[in-house]
């Protein structure tokens, strides 16, 4: 393990901050209309961004909050401080820090992938650390880990997110309701990290998002993939990581995921769901029918 106790260490001490952070209570700003900032987002990554330079100081490192840093080496740390500002500013205990490290081989244009090699993630409220290193597995606070062996979306439960930016623009509503429907269910908890993460310790079968930035994904697919699961984009081409398409599973149900998507990008086989008014007359009709026991 080459990089994983150093980067595992600065995870634990990002994280131990972050709770200390979210039990003071910190002030909330917007970088948009609902995208929001805290004191604990800007603090911790000037924390991960100092310790990266000391353990690893060859290694560049780009964060969500602006960091920059070496961005010419074979190295980078791609690093979100707090997956899931948005739960953390309401008091809402499901984010974590995440760092993900791609290997860049000279020569690669600033649009080409390089390959993800080791990825930590932790979650400070449960004191859960998944770290993985590429060929190496995945482990779980040390446990080696691995994707369910669930084979079918029907008996799946499954996991999404929505932007906090250009909200109108997301058609994932769409997919949201017809993969509740053909489930166990969907949840958003917030945190697309900790989703990727909860893919590769089997919790979770799948995961997508549309528009996700590369601090919210490297870490997680690799975790993903030594798990044993999968990751594509949303026809199930390779993942990359300015793809804006992230669709992980355990492997099984991968294909079933991907069919869906290219039918419902067809615009075919939606299931039909009553608008509000329109359960509101059936609500209605049957109040007048059925009196007290109208349901
Ligand atoms: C957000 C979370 C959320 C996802 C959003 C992300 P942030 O990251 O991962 O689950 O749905 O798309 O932007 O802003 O809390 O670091
Ligand atoms: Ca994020
Ligand atoms: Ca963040």
């Amino acid at each position: 393990m080459v990089w994983v106790p150093g980067a595992a260490a600065i995870a634990r001490k990002a994280g131990a901050r972050l709770r200390a952070f979210f039990e003071q209570g910190v002030e909330t700003e917007y970088k948009g209309d609902v995208d929001l900032v805290t004191v604990a987002d800007r603090t911790v990554e000037k924390l991960i961004r100092g310790r990266l330079g000391e353990v690893f100081p060859e290694h560049g490192v780009y964060g969500e909050e602006g960091t920059r840093e070496r961005m010419e080496g074979e190295f980078r740390w791609y690093v979100d401080p707090l997956d899931g500002t948005t739960n953390f500013a309401h008091g809402f205990p499901q984010f974590c820090v995440s760092l993900g490290l791609e290997q860049r081989p000279a020569g690669r244009g600033p649009a080409q992938d390089g390959t993800i090699v080791a990825g930590v993630i932790y979650d400070p409220m449960r004191d859960e650390l998944y770290t993985a290193e590429r060929g190496r597995g995945a482990r779980l606070n040390g446990k080696p880990m691995h994707v369910s062996r669930t084979p079918e979306l029907a008996e799946s439960l499954i996991a999404t997110g929505f932007p906090s930016r250009k909200r109108h623009d997301s058609p994932n509503v769409h997919f949201y309701h017809e993969f509740t429907l053909r489930s166990h269910g969907v949840r958003r908890a917030g945190s697309a990290a900790l989703d990727l993460a909860y893919v590769a310790a089997g919790r979770l079968e799948a995961f997508w998002e549309f528009n996700l930035n590369p601090w919210d994904t490297a870490a997680g697919i690799l975790l993903v993939e030594e798990a044993g699961g999968r990751v594509t984009d949303f026809a199930g081409g390779p993942f990359q990581l300015n793809s804006r398409e992230v669709l992980a599973s355990n492997g099984l149900i991968h294909a079933e995921l991907v069919g869906l998507f290219e039918t419902m990008f067809a615009g075919r086989e939606l299931t039909p769901i009553p608008t509000p008014r329109e359960f509101a007359e059936r609500r209605a009709a049957r109040a007048t029918c059925g009196g007290a026991d109208a349901r």
